[in-house]
């Protein structure tokens, strides 16, 4: 690699793996931003509120809108994605807003069908007498019975992946972003890797006190990572203006550090395909529909009322939590999904800030499948062998926790089942 960051950037101190000294390595890497900022000839303060100008504008865009009764997600219908209908108009709100429904993406009773299905994969195979407990303390907050599933390879979730109506989807989204640049192309719009996650299923009655508001991006690693700081260049070289969200440049390729919510591949859009009705108030998704909203994460613990130890709370091993304390701004534009139907999707920026609200006495099933949009790049080639070994195999993909259900389930998706896209996804065809 031949293209480089703007100097300031090149020459902040860099760990490639977690620094065993956190808090010196906090604070070596806080004083070494704040003083590239410093070098563009303005204060860490004038760049924040600079930065801030431009959010309070979409927060109050957002309060409007609310108080109109519009719906804050943008809507989309598969249809007009499948034949390229859609508008100028769309496209940009879904650039502002950093998220979109699709309706309709796939059929309503096909979906239904995936919901029945995977019923009867996890029955047939007695997972609910076999299920030990969840592996990981990310969603542990839930009852004997899971709610999230750590099944990864029923036909339902390979079908859906490898499908013409998911590709034709995740290029829309993958196509919103710039992935070509400085001569490179840091991602291919057209071919997914495929990326294995797992499904949620909740059910009528559910009490769940919800997810608080979080990042997927990483953690520490955000500002101390070669790779990140230079993908996030304009946050740490105070050019705050030329911060563009939709920049793939830089961004997939590096490092994560190791955490029990960690990421291997690179991701234009988290998403979840509707596998039942939910209704908007029954504890859904709601997000931080400002894309913008990450580099004022990047840098507000750059301002001096924080600890020179401290980056607001974030550490490695956690997730990333965003709040009222630090967040005050953003957080004012939190905006849940609309209800959806089941055969809908919900897609999210990989940087964007989301969350799942509490419910108490659930309306309804609440359920569904985790499939991103997640391009083929260095990143995502280097863990696709990775993936197809744990779908060959039935196990666990090597993000999530080592539980192996599956192995020794005789009816999972085979590799004979797949097709030209789902062995393009694994790698194991060009
Ligand atoms: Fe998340």
């Amino acid at each position: 690699m031949t293209v480089s960051a703007s100097p300031s950037v090149e020459a902040l101190p860099h760990w490639e793996e977690t620094p065993e000294d956190l808090p010196a390595a906090i604070r070596e890497i806080k004083s070494a931003i704040r003083a590239s900022i410093e070098s563009s000839g303005r204060s860490v303060e004038q760049v924040a509120q600079a930065l801030e100008e431009r959010i309070a504008e979409r927060v109050r865009v957002i309060e409007a809108a609310k108080a109109a009764g519009e719906s804050i997600w943008p809507e989309i219908d598969f249809d007009d994605i499948a034949r390229g209908t859609v508008t100028e108009a769309q496209r940009d709100l879904v650039k502002t807003r950093g998220c979109l429904v699709v309706r309709g993406h796939f059929d309503r009773e096909q979906a239904l069908e995936w919901d029945r299905s995977i019923l009867d994969y996890v029955e047939g195979n007695h997972f609910f007498e076999d299920y030990r407990g969840s592996g990981d303390d990310f969603f542990a907050s839930v009852g004997s019975r899971p709610e999230i599933y750590p099944i990864y390879w029923s036909h339902a979730q390979m079908q859906a992946r490898q499908s013409d109506r998911m590709a034709a989807v995740q290029s829309f989204m993958n196509n919103l972003w710039t992935s070509t640049s400085m001569d490179v192309e840091w991602f291919d719009p057209e071919r997914d890797s495929l990326y294995p996650d797992r499904i949620r299923r909740r059910p009528e009655g559910a009490d769940s006190a919800g997810l608080g508001t979080h990042i997927d991006t990483g953690t520490l690693d955000l500002w101390m990572t070669k790779a990140y700081q230079r993908a996030f260049r304009h946050v740490y070289d105070g050019s705050i203006e030329e911060y563009d969200p939709w920049d793939a440049t830089f961004r997939t390729e590096g490092p994560q550090y190791p955490g029990t919510t960690m990421c291997s591949a690179f991701r234009t859009f988290q998403g979840w395909t509707a596998l039942s009705d939910m209704d908007f108030d029954q504890g859904v998704l709601h997000a931080i529909p400002i894309p913008e909203t990450m580099a004022y994460l990047l840098l507000r613990p750059m301002l001096d009322d924080t600890d020179d130890d401290d980056m607001c709370g974030v550490m490695v091993n956690k997730v990333f939590p965003i709040n009222e304390k630090w967040h005050e701004l953003p957080m004012q534009a939190l905006s849940g999904i609309p209800s959806v139907r089941a055969g809908d999707s919900v897609w999210w920026h990989c940087d964007l800030v989301h969350g799942v609200a509490p419910v108490f006495d659930q309306q309804g099933w609440g359920n569904v499948m985790y499939i991103p949009a997640a391009p083929w790049c260095p990143r995502n080639r280097e863990y696709a062998p990775i993936a197809f070994e744990a779908f060959a195999t039935g196990s666990s993909p090597s993000d999530f926790p080592a539980e192996h259900y599956e192995r020794q389930w005789p009816d999972r998706f085979s590799v004979e089942e797949l097709n030209d896209r789902g062995r393009r996804g694994f790698g194991i065809a060009d």
